[in-house]
């Protein structure tokens, strides 16, 4: 039997239908909320608003649950591989072996940029913060191929598809190589996806490219785990652009842009400028512990709390655990990691923090695996956003293919009313 939400206001009683998710979450259907009662919901921040119905990523942020299309993220950063997860969030079965080979083809298929964009690149100062430029020139890539912006079938949208996910690693690869002021190059067809991106970061001129597996595997489970976080800031904003039919590149170049924050994606370079200026002062926790707590001081704890997890993030559990493996395998040594780790018990332990149930973020510990990997700071967030690539991919389709409305919130209005202008000469 359907549920019934009844909202009583001004004398007068209204129903509302209630939708029921698979995971039995609830909510109450306002649609006609402001046409029958002329009121409308408000919550700053959407800290209680479903904006959709999605199908791709459950979370349970009190029970510290994740999984993409039904499956737990432990058991996908474990047994699968970062273009089968894309697949499975993209189009919502894992592939088989003839499905996978035909994605990864038409993905290599794709993975040229016209060599005019290098002219786009080389406008850029070096000091350009990587994740402005991978925004700029993702943009940019519509005017290359404006054919990926009107997707009126399904095959539209999948040409669409695999020509951001074959260009996108070029992009990344150049911002990185642009900074460091080495030849712009392209890929291997005969690597897998992400050993075929390390390549075209790391690659030096003259020099045979090779690579221990050990990072290549590591990097693999630090793009699935950040995947997909269903409507975070930067996918409600890839949903939000897509919504007006901008097209995917431009619905992916806005996301990237809402991922820079420190607040959300930036915060992995945070946490570990952060954890170096601990180190620099002396490394004394409890200092910066007070400093975050204080409400007077802007300091807070990079890479602790969550707007959703409220118990643990699943995705920080794994990475905790792989930064002592990778860091083991590969022989290194990070003196920020004792540290992140005597922050962390810290603050499972102040009152402050386990009031507010404040826990560790994903972003906390894998910018320590991504420095033990030889990436350097500023590419941090360029790596959250291949890795939630896919993820926006999934949620802009799912988006154009249930036929959403255009995103459009309303608002209070609080200024002022009705005024009578004033000449310049009198005011
Ligand atoms: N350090 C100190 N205090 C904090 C922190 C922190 N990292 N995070 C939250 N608080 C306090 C906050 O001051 C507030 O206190 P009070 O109730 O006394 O006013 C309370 O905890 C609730 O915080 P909020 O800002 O209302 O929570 P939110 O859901 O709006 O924000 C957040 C979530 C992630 C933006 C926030 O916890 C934060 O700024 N964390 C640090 C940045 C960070 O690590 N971001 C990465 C998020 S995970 C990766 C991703 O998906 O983006």
């Amino acid at each position: 039997m359907s549920k019934i939400a009844t909202l009583e206001f001004d004398g007068k009683k209204y129903e509302f239908p209630v939708t029921v998710g698979t995971e039995d979450e609830i909510g109450i259907d306002i649609k006609k909320l402001r046409g029958e009662a002329g009121l409308i919901t408000l919550d700053p921040g959407y800290k209680n608003t479903g904006s959709c119905e999605s199908a791709i990523t459950f979370l349970d942020g009190e029970k510290g649950i994740l999984r993409y299309r039904g499956y737990a993220i432990e058991d996908l950063a474990e047994k699968a591989d970062f273009l089968e997860v894309a697949y499975l969030l993209i189009f919502g079965e894992l592939p088989n072996k003839e499905k996978l080979e035909k994605f990864t083809h038409d993905i290599k298929e794709q993975s040229q940029v016209d060599e005019e964009m290098k002219k786009i690149l080389d406008g850029f100062p070096k000091s350009a913060h990587p994740m402005g430029v991978l925004s700029s020139l993702t943009s940019a890539l519509i005017a290359f191929n404006p054919s990926s912006v009107d997707v009126s079938s399904e095959q539209d949208m999948y040409n669409a598809i695999v020509k951001i996910l074959g260009k996108f690693p070029v992009l990344a690869a150049w911002t990185l190589r642009k900074k460091h002021s080495l030849p712009l190059n392209y890929g291997d067809d005969t690597l897998g996806y992400v050993e075929n991106l390390h390549k075209m970061m790391f690659e030096k001129p003259g020099k045979t490219y090779k690579v221990d597996k050990a990072v290549i595997d590591a990097l693999d489970k630090l793009l699935i785990l950040h995947a997909d976080h269903e409507q975070n800031c930067s996918t409600s904003t890839v949903r939000m652009v897509g919504s007006s039919h901008a097209g995917l590149f431009a619905s992916i170049s806005a996301g990237i842009s809402a991922l820079w924050g420190p607040l959300h994606g930036g915060a992995n370079q945070a946490v570990i400028e952060m954890l170096e200026r601990i180190k620099e002062d002396g490394g004394d926790t409890h200092k910066f512990m007070e400093k975050a707590k204080d409400k007077e001081d802007p300091f807070r704890l990079m890479g602790f709390g969550h707007r959703v997890y409220k118990n643990f993030d699943p995705r920080a559990k794994i990475i905790k655990k792989s930064a002592d493996e990778v860091l083991g395998k590969l022989g290194v040594e990070d003196p920020v990691l004792d540290i992140a780790k005597g922050l962390e018990k810290k603050a499972l332990e102040d009152d402050y923090f386990v009031k507010r149930k404040l826990y560790p973020n994903v972003d906390f510990y894998s910018g320590i695996i991504y420095r033990a990997l030889g990436i350097p700071v500023e590419m941090f967030t360029v790596m959250f956003a291949l890795g939630r690539l896919p993820g926006w991919i999934a949620q802009w389709r799912e988006m154009r293919l249930k036929k959403e409305p255009i995103g459009r919130p309303r608002q209070i209005y609080i200024g002022e009313n009705l005024r009578d202008f004033k000449p310049l000469g009198s005011r």
